[in-house]
């Protein structure tokens, strides 16, 4: 039996995010440059794909570039947006036949304009497929998000077309990048780091959390399988107690 076959398909997280994690480590121990270990953690990309689309997963959300990754050295912040421009133009045509939503979160407006482009025909060309939604979070940091949202929402206060009273989780939910997506049920880091590094503080409230030692280059259908019956044997109590989730 594989592993696939141990998850009951009726429970599975209906958004997973991941934070795609170890590419430059996993070059560095081929002996290559790092830029390599991003190009061959494109096929991992897929392989959670393909995986997430057999378990009737309906947002994928993948953190591919944090708003601190500009500090990296020149030539790796351009060949991961090289990268970001040509795979987004080489996969649109297969994605969109396997009925794939490829959108972003982030503040897109702070890439190279061809991306920016790129990222635009790529929505354009999928937004009306009904499968699996891939949203790729692109110059992304919470910080930033929920910074943003506050200004829109006091600009909504001053300007008298939103009552101070009426400001709830909703509000907030609906100012973030993420509006309208589910909360993720499941994150995933890989390469062994625990932390969260500026992802989804918000929407991460109560989502359960697994990590892997696995760099992500390494990432296969069967590390998310792993995850999410990781995920399955988890008992999610929402502040209540087990009695209470038997009823
Ligand atoms: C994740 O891999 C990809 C990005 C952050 C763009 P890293 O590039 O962070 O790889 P490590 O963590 O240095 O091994
Ligand atoms: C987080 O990974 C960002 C992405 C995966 C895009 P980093 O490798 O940048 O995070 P830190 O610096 O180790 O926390
Ligand atoms: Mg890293």
């Amino acid at each position: 039996m594989g592993i696939i076959d141990q998850i009951d398909l009726n429970n599975t997280p209906k958004h997973i995010a991941i934070i795609m994690d170890g590419n430059g480590r996993w070059a560095q121990q081929q002996g290559e440059e790092r830029l390599f270990g991003h190009n061959i953690g494109v096929e991992s990309v897929r392989e959670a794909l393909k995986a997430a689309q057999e378990m009737n997963v309906q947002y994928l959300t993948l953190y591919a570039f944090s708003t601190e990754n500009w500090e990296r050295p020149q030539e790796e912040v351009d060949g991961l947006m090289d990268l970001l421009v040509h795979t987004i133009s080489s996969e649109v045509e297969e994605l969109d036949q396997s009925n794939v939503v490829i959108s972003t979160i982030g503040h897109t407006a702070g890439l190279p304009q061809g991306c920016q482009e790129e990222l635009a025909a790529a929505y354009e060309q999928t937004k009306t497929n009904t499968g699996v939604n891939l949203i790729l979070a692109l110059n992304y940091s919470a910080q930033w998000e929920i910074v943003e949202a506050a200004k829109k929402i006091a600009i909504d206060v001053s300007n008298g077309t939103l009552d101070l009273d009426d400001i709830s989780k909703e509000t907030i939910s609906d100012n973030l990048t993420t509006k309208g997506i589910p909360d993720p049920e499941l994150l995933i880091r890989t390469s062994g780091e625990h932390r969260v590094s500026n992802f989804l503080l918000w929407q991460i409230a109560y989502s359960e959390l697994h990590f892997t030692e696995v760099l992500w280059p390494d990432f296969k259908k069967e590390n998310l399988y792993t995850a999410v019956l990781d995920y399955q044997s988890r008992e999610r109590r929402f502040g209540m107690v087990s009695a209470q989730l038997e009823k």
